[in-house]
């Protein structure tokens, strides 16, 4: 049993003995006796003063902390160095000073960034949101927005299709009545997805793309709230001295339509999304009484977004997955 008085002497001699029990250890295996003799956590010496330090009387107990850590410190390292590394790979069978393989660690995408900040800003207005089939019948991407067979709007949205009742949906907007049908107003909701269109790859053009959707039914809501609640969001998104401007626009889905620019410095007015308040036949599709509710929808290109906010100039480079770009987010 260790004196407890005077505690420092106590210690002193603790590591005279341990340095000189050290010195004198022939293998690693002694070496490992020592360390748990001194060190170990359940009845080591040092963890063992550690805890009567409490019992000592209050004039004794300064600086006692401090020294058990120097000399747990000088007797970890004394061990580690005195381990032969050889014979330790020897006894448990690999190197153990090989160092350790590097773990590359990912990061987000610079897309899904900007798909979770958009969810978050609407979030906080009440918002929640839901992922929706990417091959979509022709009915809920064109036929229930109001666009039926040899529609000239859907000339705009070049096509692929699968068979002539499916193709790649061309816009989220494909989720609303799909949304509609099996949810009753009020209604607060995100449609956040990839979509399709023949579009040839140019600097700001891909076949492929994200957009997201909003989607807002209830017996209030008014052409200046949307316009209102899309300044709130583009403020939240490129910063609060953000401007922007809406004018109209046509949408068979929606009526009124709009499209709504953000001004950028260097580069002027820049659309960044398309809205207006949900048409009445949209509404009866989605089996809501137009009389009773009304509400708004917008959509957005989330990589028009990440390229906005990035600053970057060729949409092509998001998808190339050439770590020394994503390595910057
Ligand atoms: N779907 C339109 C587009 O892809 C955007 C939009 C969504 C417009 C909702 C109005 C309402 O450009």
């Amino acid at each position: 049993m260790l004196k407890l008085i005077p505690m420092v002497l106590d210690i002193k001699n603790v590591e005279t003995k341990a340095l000189k029990e050290i010195s004198q250890a022939k293998s690693n295996k002694s070496l490992e006796s020592l360390r748990i003799k001194y060190l170990g956590r359940k009845s080591g010496v040092l963890p063992e003063i550690t805890r009567q330090i409490p019992k000592l009387p209050k004039e004794q107990r300064n600086g006692v902390g401090t020294e058990i850590n120097n000399l747990r410190a000088k007797l970890e390292s004394l061990l580690t160095q005195k381990t032969n590394p050889e014979i330790a790979t020897k006894e448990t069978g690999f190197d153990i000073t090989t160092p350790g393989k590097q773990i590359d660690t990912g990061s987000v995408h610079p897309i899904t960034t900007v798909m979770d900040t958009v969810k978050e800003i609407f979030h906080s207005l009440g918002f929640s949101w839901i992922d929706g089939p990417e091959v979509e019948l022709d009915a809920y991407n064109f036929q229930k927005l109001n666009m039926p067979p040899n529609h000239p709007a859907r000339d705009v949205q070049q096509t692929y299709y699968i068979d002539r009742e499916l193709l790649l949906r061309t816009h989220t907007s494909s989720m609303q009545v799909r949304y509609m049908e099996n949810h009753k107003p009020p209604i607060r909701v995100l449609f956040p997805g990839r979509c399709y269109r023949r579009d040839m790859p140019d600097s700001t053009h891909l076949p492929s793309f994200y957009q997201i959707e909003g989607l807002l039914v209830d017996d209030v809501s008014k052409m200046s709230d949307l316009v209102g609640t899309l300044d709130y969001f583009a403020k939240a998104f490129f910063g609060k001295n953000t401007k922007t401007r809406v004018y109209g626009h046509h949408f068979a889905y929606t009526e009124p339509s709009i499209e709504m620019e953000v001004y950028y410095p260097e580069k002027g007015w820049l659309e960044v999304l398309g809205a207006g308040m949900v048409n009445p036949i949209v509404l009866k599709n989605g089996h809501i009484d137009p009389n009773k509710f009304r509400g708004w929808a917008f959509g957005m290109g989330s990589d028009r977004l990440a390229l906005l906010k990035y600053g970057i100039g060729d949409i092509r480079i998001l998808y190339n997955n050439d770590i020394r770009f994503l390595n910057q987010f």
